[in-house]
């Protein structure tokens, strides 16, 4: 029997890296993708079976190229998580259209990239599952996150039409749908919503972590991950599952 092998983007920290370490110990060979190749290897090297291959998830033949790599490494691949995702916070008038690309351009073309190379890929090696990475900022309107939610939201979309369009080869896909975790990127926002809410200092982390109980964290949606991505889930496929702590479940 081979190892698994799994593909995450954007895995050189935060939710990505999380993921990769828990697909480590349930014994998959992993490759380890973001933009910087000297981080990639550093994470690379943490794990028992792993290689860092660097790829911007914007750019079409960067990601073919992912994926051909990976199978050419391994001879095989079993799962892809497309995670790379940035973030943007302002309000509609503030945001020009170039950053409104820079956004969608990550969080929406790359994910469709990640699919349209790794699915053929995947159900070549007899099938498995694709993992997206979406956000409850895709299924209810948020001030200030204009373009990453609606690229979040595209992502849902396309996460069930990839379903329904792979269901008879083989290849199940699925979405997780985080509230707010502490990572780099709500980290580095949190002064830009506490300006445009007129909230002070640290105000932001109070009122999230009052409407989720806790803030979450990035093995959280690790081990969402892995339990959608197992094999023994073989009727999950075009499922989004939330995991924000109750923060979308009511209105008040
Ligand atoms: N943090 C949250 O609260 C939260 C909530 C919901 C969804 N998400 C999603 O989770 C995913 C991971 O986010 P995170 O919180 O770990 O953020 P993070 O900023 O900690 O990590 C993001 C990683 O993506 C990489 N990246 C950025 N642009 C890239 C590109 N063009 N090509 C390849 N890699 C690129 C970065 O270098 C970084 O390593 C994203 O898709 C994000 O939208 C995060």
């Amino acid at each position: 029997m081979t190892n698994p092998v799994a593909i995450v983007t954007g895995s050189a920290k935060g939710i990505g890296l999380s993921i990769a370490q828990e697909l480590s110990s349930r014994g998959y060979s992993l490759v380890i993708s973001d933009l910087d190749a000297a981080d990639c290897a550093r994470v690379a090297a943490t794990l028992p079976s792993a290689v860092g291959i660097a790829c911007d998830v914007r750019d079409e033949g960067q990601v073919k190229a992912l994926i051909e790599h990976a199978v050419d490494h391994y001879g095989h691949l079993d799962l892809m998580v497309p995670n790379a995702g940035i973030g943007l916070v302002a309000p509609i008038l503030e945001t020009d259209l170039s950053a409104w690309r820079s956004v969608t351009s990550v969080n929406l073309d790359g994910v469709f990239l990640s699919i349209r190379y790794a699915a053929p890929a995947i159900i070549a090696s007899g099938g498995g599952a694709i993992v997206t990475i979406a956000s409850v900022t895709g299924t209810t309107g948020s001030p200030l996150v204009a373009s990453y939610g609606a690229a979040k939201a595209a992502v849902i979309n396309l996460t069930k039409t990839a379903a329904i369009e792979m269901r008879d080869h083989g290849l199940r896909v699925n979405a997780v749908v985080p509230g707010f975790i502490g990572t780099d990127l709500v980290t580095h926002t949190a002064s830009d919503f506490e300006r445009h809410l007129g909230l002070s200092e640290g105000g932001f982390a109070s009122v999230i972590s009052a409407k989720q109980g806790r803030f979450g964290t990035t093995e959280d949606i690790a081990r969402a991950v892995a339990f959608l991505a197992d094999p023994s889930q073989s009727w999950v496929t075009g499922s989004t599952l939330t995991l924000d702590g109750g923060l979308t479940a009511g209105l008040i």
